[in-house]
């Protein structure tokens, strides 16, 4: 532990790559890292992220964790104790249409990157895991311990990638954190950097583009669903809250030295018309709403219950009201009516 780490008044300094730092979460993530004296290096391919969200103070590599050589000058320019990875395609339904293209970004990517680190004997690693492993929950609250069979490729690349850190731990010793996320949304408090995807399949940011106008209605995907009001409820959590879980798993990793999966969530459910009431009250802003057709492989209801992070993490979500979590996400919204490009 303190052979690896450096100390730095006081405070323990841990020097990461967080691949994808230029996406949503992962520039979130840089951010906390930041603020708190650590140090990053960003790698990133750009195909998703932004450069305007990568912090100025963090060292930056314009490439592909597929590329051998690439990765292999990133580690050895850098005195590197850990890796955050971020780095995947995430879209549930383009992931049922073009299967491969996620198997070959996220599974064979990661694969590619761990190779990376066992050549650089980096032996530390939390990975960005996903609610979507559970497919359709056999509890109204999910536990790590549940079933995971998920029904896209998406949540299927994402375990399968849990699966292969599991035995890269018991062969190589490289010790893991995943986490699952539940429904990551919100901004970060400063306004600087936010939720910007193209093409835009989140319900907060169509909800917030719909109420500044830029679409001129927006529409629940299902009303009959078996539900309290029949739209779907999820489990909605704050990005920074996230970005501090990494930092919190990271410690424990250099603590501890042994892997983990974690959920993170509020443990909190609020159905898709309560998320558009609320962001209405939020904005003050009335826009018009149609019902549609369920969209395919969307689960009814997804709730987390976070006990193990909060226990073994020590995490504790800050950001946790819906208020909290659309009021950013509009303080962002608000202002960057084109994303990065303002
Ligand atoms: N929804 C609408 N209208 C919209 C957009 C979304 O009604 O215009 C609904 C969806 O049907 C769903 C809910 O709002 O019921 C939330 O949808 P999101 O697309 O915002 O989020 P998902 O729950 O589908 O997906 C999220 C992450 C995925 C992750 C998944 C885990 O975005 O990466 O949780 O199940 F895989």
């Amino acid at each position: 532990y303190f052979l690896c780490v450096h100390k730095q008044r006081n405070r323990t300094m841990i020097a990461s790559i967080v691949c994808g730092g230029a996406g949503y979460i992962g520039s979130h993530t840089v951010y906390e890292l930041i603020e708190r004296g650590h140090s990053v290096v960003v790698v990133d391919s750009l195909i998703k992220g932004h450069k305007a969200a990568i912090h100025n103070e963090a060292k930056f590599y314009l490439g592909d964790i597929r590329d051998e050589e690439f990765m292999d000058r990133v580690f050895r320019e850098n005195q590197i104790d850990a890796v955050i990875d971020f780095a995947a395609f995430s879209l549930v339904g383009e992931s049922v249409n073009e299967p491969f293209k996620y198997y070959e970004n996220n599974v064979y990517g990661t694969l590619k990157l761990l190779e990376a680190m066992e050549r650089a004997d980096v032996k530390k690693i939390v990975f960005s895991s996903t609610a979507a492993t559970y497919g359709e929950p056999e509890n109204d609250i999910i536990v790590e311990s549940d079933k995971t069979n998920p029904t896209n490729p998406y949540g299927e690349t994402k375990l399968t990638v849990e699966k292969m850190l599991k035995w890269a731990d018991n062969a190589y010793g490289i010790k893991f954190v995943a986490l699952r996320y539940f429904n990551a949304a919100g901004a970060h408090i400063s306004g600087k950097i936010g939720e910007d995807h193209s093409p835009e399949t989140h319900l907060i940011p169509i909800i917030l583009q719909t109420a500044l106008g830029q679409r001129e209605k927006m529409f629940i995907f299902g009303d009959d669903y078996d539900t309290p009001d029949g739209t779907c409820v999820r489990d909605y959590i704050h990005v920074t809250d996230l970005a501090d879980a990494h930092i919190k798993a990271l410690e424990k990793l250099f603590k501890t030295n042994e892997s983990g999966i974690y959920n993170l969530g509020n443990g909190k459910g609020f159905s898709v018309k309560e998320v558009i009431e609320k962001a209405k009250k939020v904005t003050g802003k009335d826009f018009k709403v149609e019902i549609e057709a369920r969209r395919s492989g969307d689960p009814s209801t997804l709730i987390a219950s976070s006990e193990k992070a909060i226990k073994e993490l020590g995490w504790k979500p800050k950001f946790n009201t819906l208020d909290k979590i659309i009021e950013t996400a509009w303080n962002w919204h608000k202002d960057h009516k084109n994303g990065y490009e303002d």
